[in-house]
């Protein structure tokens, strides 16, 4: 399957779990790159959507796993734009998923996935499934790990 690995990242982190996924997928001979949205500016603007360096060319991928980190409780905004700017994504499988600084459950990384899941199903995405990777607690690997082995389930060729 070609799967394209959309994130923003600012700091690293969301990219890191990135390359992690990368590596499992194409360990079970999938086709991955990693498309990573950069804002011309940095710096949130009010009221004006954020305009972004390049424009991924989704149509080349089967599947798609957007990750972004969480911001103010929800997700970061760059990423919001960029999904409610995509025009279809009509017949792809999708995962989304986020990371996040705070390890209690209430700090945002639930309200972030759903807002995504919901953003991409409005294009017509089906969205199949959903992480949150907790960056600063002891149990990232795991969370990484566990996402890692949910999207290669899901994206199992057939
Ligand atoms: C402006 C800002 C707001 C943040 N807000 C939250 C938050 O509400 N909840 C949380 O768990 N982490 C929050 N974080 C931490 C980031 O979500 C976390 O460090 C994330 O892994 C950064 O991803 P990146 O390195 O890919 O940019 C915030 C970070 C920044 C810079």
């Amino acid at each position: 399957m070609n799967i394209g690995i959309i994130i923003y990242s600012q700091s690293g982190n969301t990219n890191a779990v990135a390359e992690q996924l990368k590596e499992g997928l194409a360990a079970s001979n999938h086709s991955v790159k990693i498309e990573r949205l950069k804002p011309v500016e940095q710096g949130e603007k009010k009221n004006e959507t954020v305009q972004l360096e390049v424009l991924p060319d989704l149509e080349q991928y089967d599947a798609l796993i957007f990750g972004a980190p969480v911001y103010a409780f929800s997700l970061a905004p760059v990423m919001k734009d960029y999904l409610q700017q995509i025009s279809s994504l009509g017949g792809k499988k999708v995962v989304c998923f986020v990371t996040k600084g705070l390890a209690f459950n209430w700090t945002g990384g639930n309200r972030a996935v759903r807002e995504m899941a919901k953003i991409c199903q409005s294009k017509k995405a089906t969205v199949d499934g959903t992480g949150i990777v907790k960056w600063t607690a002891s149990s990232r690997e795991q969370d990484i790990t566990a996402l890692s082995t949910k999207i290669e389930g899901l994206f199992k060729q057939d």
